[in-house]
């Protein structure tokens, strides 16, 4: 009689059977909190550990979202205010920021948000060096480059989540101004997370027409002519300043924009996504942080696309760069 080999082994015989997926998420504030909830419903990790310097807070977060599960995929949640909660995680998403005091401006946050980020990230570091490090704190291109050289961590495995947000709210406002799903739309917005970032309109497509070409469809709104574009790219800028001023925080797009990097990394999916990252002669940019659509998979980020700019969004994102280097610059980075 023949023995019947196992299946796993079969297909992949080199591969040893993995261990179950650890997510740790770096600050329960709105941002993390929800964030763990939305990697939670859609099943990406079968540990999510929270960690946060607010005790009460960060328990508290951990035992209502665990007596959800019965109600999502199969996993465990725990929450400490110890480090060690985030051991031998897979991936570590840094959502923990410093809160804007009365009369701070936004560099003043910055500088509380960097030193926050040279305190608590080489402990997370020591506690889980393999992880793959998402970074989601504000201002997010510069806090990546800083905790790049403060980690000592390959740029393939620290990268900050970039505009992968802002590229969800231009595509919802694509949608709604064309009538069609959202999910049809293509389109990416590259450059800083924050007010130089630029939306790529030459490369966008909206099913399999180039968006630049589209005309309208009966009843379902016009052409996207430059007026249309420049408002719609005016109001993912604001978006978040909008949705700030009525609730005091985003949470619920970042969360789920955050779940889909995990999962990318997670599921070695190779999934295309503006991450921020450190670039190094992409289109002759270099030495800075910023988001341009990347190749995310296992290894993090594994290339950029050379994705074809017209003139003056080559000129914009040459400039959102330097706007970049520019804050990096006044921290000493
Ligand atoms: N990149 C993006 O797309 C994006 C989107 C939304 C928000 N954000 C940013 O995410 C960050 C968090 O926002 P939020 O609304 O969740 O803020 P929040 O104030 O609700 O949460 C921050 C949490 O960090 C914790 N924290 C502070 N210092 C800590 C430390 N030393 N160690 C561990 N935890 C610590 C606080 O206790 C708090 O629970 C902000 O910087 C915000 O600007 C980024």
């Amino acid at each position: 009689m023949t023995e019947t080999p196992d299946l796993d082994d079969a297909v992949t015989p080199h591969v040893p059977r993995r261990r179950t997926s650890k997510l740790a998420i770096v600050g329960a504030g709105a941002v993390g909190s929800t964030m763990a909830y939305a990697a939670l419903m859609r099943g990406a990790a079968r540990t999510v550990a929270l960690y946060d310097i607010n005790k009460a807070k960060v328990q508290a977060e951990a035992l209502d979202l665990g007596h959800g599960i019965q109600f999502m995929p199969m996993a465990q949640v725990v929450g400490s205010d110890d480090i060690a909660v985030c051991a031998d995680a897979d991936v570590v998403m840094f959502t923990a920021g410093a809160k804007q005091k009365p009369g701070q401006t936004r560099l003043d946050l910055a500088e509380a948000t960097i030193s926050l980020v040279r305190k608590v990230l080489p402990a997370v570091v020591e506690v889980a060096p393999d992880a793959t490090y998402v970074m989601v704190t504000n201002p997010v291109d510069v806090v990546t480059y800083a905790s790049l050289r403060i980690s000592g961590l390959p740029p393939s495995r620290l990268f900050g989540s970039g505009t992968v947000l802002d590229s969800s709210r231009l595509r919802y406002l694509i949608a709604r101004e064309t009538g069609v799903a959202v999910q049809n739309v293509h389109a990416y917005v590259a450059g800083e997370h924050g007010d130089s970032e630029l939306p790529l309109w030459s490369s966008a497509s909206i099913g399999a027409v180039p968006l630049l070409e589209w005309n309208g469809l009966g009843g379902r709104g016009g052409a996207l002519t430059s007026e249309v574009r420049e408002r719609i790219a005016r109001e993912v800028v604001d978006s978040a300043y909008q949705i700030i001023e009525g609730k005091g925080a985003t949470n619920y797009a970042v969360a789920l924009a955050g779940s889909r990097i995990i999962e990318a990394v997670l599921n070695d999916e190779s999934r295309i996504l503006p991450v921020s990252s450190l670039l190094d002669d992409y289109y002759g940019i270099s030495d800075v942080c910023l988001s341009v659509p990347a190749v995310v998979g296992a290894k993090g980020v594994e290339d950029r696309l050379a994705v074809p700019m017209s003139a003056d969004e080559l000129a914009g994102l040459r400039r959102s760069a330097e706007a970049v280097k520019d804050v990096a610059r006044q921290f000493g980075f």
